[in-house]
C-alpha cells in the first residue's frame, strides 16, 4: 500500500505539483470575479449539504428510537414530516440549485460580452491545447500552445474549436467549464482580477491522455502581456544552428512549425518560442532540458499514447537538438 502511494506520488504529474513550480488548479481559490461567484455557489451547496445530512441522520436517530422516552409521533405526524423532508424539502433545493446555476452561467457567460479586448481561438487537439491570438479583424497574429498569457484586469473572449472530439475548457481559478465541439465554436470569457499562475485541465474524456491535456494560465500586467505577445507573434528568435538540421532531418518538421525555418508542419504544437514556456508536453512537466530529453526520446513513458513517437538520435545529435530548442525564447 505504501508502495504504490510512493509509486503514485512519484508519478510525473504529481512530482511536478509537489515539485512547486506548477500553478494552483483550484475552483475554491478564485482569481477572478466569474470563478467567484462559482466559488460561493459550491460554499452554499456544500453548507446546505452538510445541514441536510446532519438533519436526515438526526431524525433517522429519532426514528430508530435512540431518544427514548419520547413520545412516538402519530401517523398523521410522521406522514407530514415525510412530504415535508421527503418531497417539499428536495423540490425546493433542487430549484434553488437550478436558479442559481443558470444566473451565475448568464452573469458568467455571454451577457458581459461588450468591452472585451482581445479574443483567442482555443483548439483542443489530442492531447494538448492550440491557442491562436487574434487581432482586431480577426488575423492570427500569434500562434502558442499549452500557456494562455491573459492581461490582468481585461475580459478576454475565448473561442473553443476542436477538430477531433469533444474536449472541454476548464480554468476553475477563472471560469467555468466549456465544451470545445467540433463544428461548433462555443465562447468563454475570461477576466483574471490578480495576477498569477494557474494550471488548467480538459474536463472531458477525449481519449487516452486525457487526464494528462492540461494547460497554464498566466495573468501579468498589461505591458508585460504585449511584450509577450509581440514576442509570440515573431519568427523564431535563434539563429540557425546543428540543431535545426537535426530537428529537420528527424522529420519533426513534418509536425511542428518553428517560423522562420523551414518546419512548418501543423499536426503538433508550434514551436517557435518553446523555451519561453513553463511546460512541455501539455503541462505535464516543466520545460527543462533534462524533461525535453526525456519526452523526445521516450515520449510514451512520459504519456502513454501520445501521438508523437520517440526519436533516439546519436548523443551529439541529441545535445545539438537540446541546444538549438532551448534556444527558442
Ligand atoms: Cu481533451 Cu479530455
Amino acid at each position: 500500500m505504501r508502495l504504490r502511494l510512493l509509486r503514485l506520488l512519484s508519478s510525473a504529474p504529481f512530482a511536478f505539483l509537489l515539485s512547486g513550480c506548477q500553478g494552483i488548479q483550484s475552483a475554491l481559490d478564485p482569481a477572478s470575479r466569474d470563478a467567484r461567484l462559482v466559488a460561493e455557489l459550491s460554499w452554499w451547496m456544500f453548507t446546505s449539504a452538510v445541514f441536510i445530512y446532519i438533519v436526515t441522520i438526526g431524525l433517522l436517530a429519532v426514528g430508530a428510537g435512540l431518544f427514548r422516552g419520547r413520545k412516538r409521533l402519530s401517523f398523521r405526524s410522521s406522514t407530514t414530516l415525510v412530504i415535508l423532508g421527503g418531497v417539499c424539502a428536495p423540490i425546493i433545493a433542487i430549484i434553488a440549485i437550478g436558479v442559481s446555476g443558470v444566473a451565475i452561467g448568464d452573469e458568467t457567460e455571454g451577457a458581459r460580452e461588450a468591452g472585451t479586448a482581445l479574443t483567442i481561438e482555443v483548439v483542443g487537439k489530442q492531447w494538448w491545447w492550440e491557442l491562436r491570438y487574434l487581432d482586431e479583424a480577426g488575423e492570427v497574429i500569434a500562434v502558442t500552445a499549452n500557456e494562455l498569457h491573459l492581461p490582468v484586469g481585461e475580459r478576454a473572449r475565448l473561442e473553443l474549436l476542436s477538430d477531433n472530439v469533444i474536449h472541454s475548457f476548464w480554468a476553475p481559478n477563472l471560469q467555468g467549464k466549456t465544451d470545445a465541439i467540433p463544428g461548433r465554436r462555443n465562447v468563454l470569457f475570461a477576466e483574471p482580477a490578480v495576477e498569477g499562475v494557474w494550471r488548467g485541465q480538459c474536463a472531458e474524456f477525449c481519449g487516452k491522455q486525457h487526464t494528462l491535456m492540461g494547460f497554464m494560465v498566466v495573468a501579468e500586467p498589461r505591458d508585460e502581456f504585449n511584450a509577450w505577445l509581440e514576442r509570440q507573434a515573431s519568427d523564431a528568435l535563434a539563429p540557425p544552428a546543428p540543431g535545426l538540421d537535426v530537428f529537420l532531418d528527424l522529420g519533426c518538421g513534418g509536425c511542428h512549425t518553428i517560423r522562420g525555418t523551414p518546419a512548418d508542419g501543423q499536426k503538433g504544437p508550434d514551436l517557435t518560442h518553446l523555451a519561453s514556456r513553463r511546460t512541455i508536453a501539455a503541462a505535464t512537466l516543466p520545460n527543462s532540458r533534462g524533461n525535453l530529453g526525456g519526452w523526445i526520446t521516450d515520449t510514451h513513458e512520459v504519456k502513454p499514447g501520445a501521438l508523437m513517437p520517440s526519436f533516439i538520435p546519436e548523443p551529439q545529435d541529441l545535445h545539438d537538438l537540446l541546444d538549438y530548442l532551448e534556444a527558442l525564447h
